[in-house]
C-alpha cells in the first residue's frame, strides 16, 4: 500500500501549498487551493500538490505539480497528473522547463509551436526568454 493519499485540498491546506510552490520554485500566481488536489502522508501532513488551472476560455492547464524534495520519486507526482488527467477536458495544456517536456511525455503530453499556443501561453513564452535559467527554455505542452 502506497504510504500517501490524494484528497482535494481543503482551506486549511491553501498555507502549506504556497510554502511547497515557493521552497520549489515554480509559477506562484494563482494558487486559489479549492482547484488542487494534495498529496499527504499517513500522519496527514502534505507532501506534494497540483491543480488544473482554467485560463481564457476553454484553456485549462495543469499546474503546479510539486512534491516535497524528500518524498521524490515515490510515484506522488504521476498519482496526482494521473488524477488531475482523468477529470480534465481535452486538450489540456501545461507549461514546464525544457529539461521537464521528457517528464510530461510520459503522459502523452507534446510540446507546441507558438502558433498552436493559446495567447495565454504564447505571451508568458514571450516574457520567459528574459528570465529563464540559462540553458533552460519555457516549453508548451498539449494533451490531445
Ligand atoms: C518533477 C517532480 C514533480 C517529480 O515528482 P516525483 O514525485 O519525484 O515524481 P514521480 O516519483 O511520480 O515520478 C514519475 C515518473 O517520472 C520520472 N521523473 C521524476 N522526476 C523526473 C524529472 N525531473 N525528469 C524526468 N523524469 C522524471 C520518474 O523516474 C518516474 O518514472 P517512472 O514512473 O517511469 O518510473 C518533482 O521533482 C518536483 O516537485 N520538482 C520541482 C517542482 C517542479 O519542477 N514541478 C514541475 C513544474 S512544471
Amino acid at each position: 500500500m502506497a504510504d500517501f493519499a490524494l484528497r482535494p485540498a481543503t482551506e486549511s491546506d491553501s498555507a502549506a501549498i504556497k510554502k511547497l510552490i515557493r521552497r520549489v520554485g515554480i509559477n506562484p500566481m494563482d494558487l486559489d487551493w479549492r482547484r488542487f488536489v494534495v498529496a499527504v502522508d499517513r500522519s496527514g501532513k502534505m507532501r506534494g500538490c497540483g491543480q488544473l488551472k482554467p485560463h481564457e476560455r476553454d484553456v485549462i492547464e495543469l499546474a503546479s505539480i510539486a512534491v516535497e524534495p524528500e518524498d521524490r520519486g515515490k510515484g506522488i507526482a504521476r498519482t496526482i497528473i494521473e488524477h488531475l488527467i482523468a477529470q480534465a477536458p481535452r486538450p489540456l495544456y501545461l507549461m514546464c522547463r525544457s529539461s521537464l517536456g521528457p517528464f510530461y511525455e510520459k503522459w502523452n503530453f507534446h510540446a507546441i509551436g507558438l502558433d498552436e499556443m493559446p495567447a495565454y501561453f504564447r505571451r508568458l513564452v514571450r516574457l520567459a526568454s528574459w528570465f529563464m535559467p540559462k540553458g533552460e527554455s519555457l516549453l508548451v505542452m498539449r494533451l490531445l
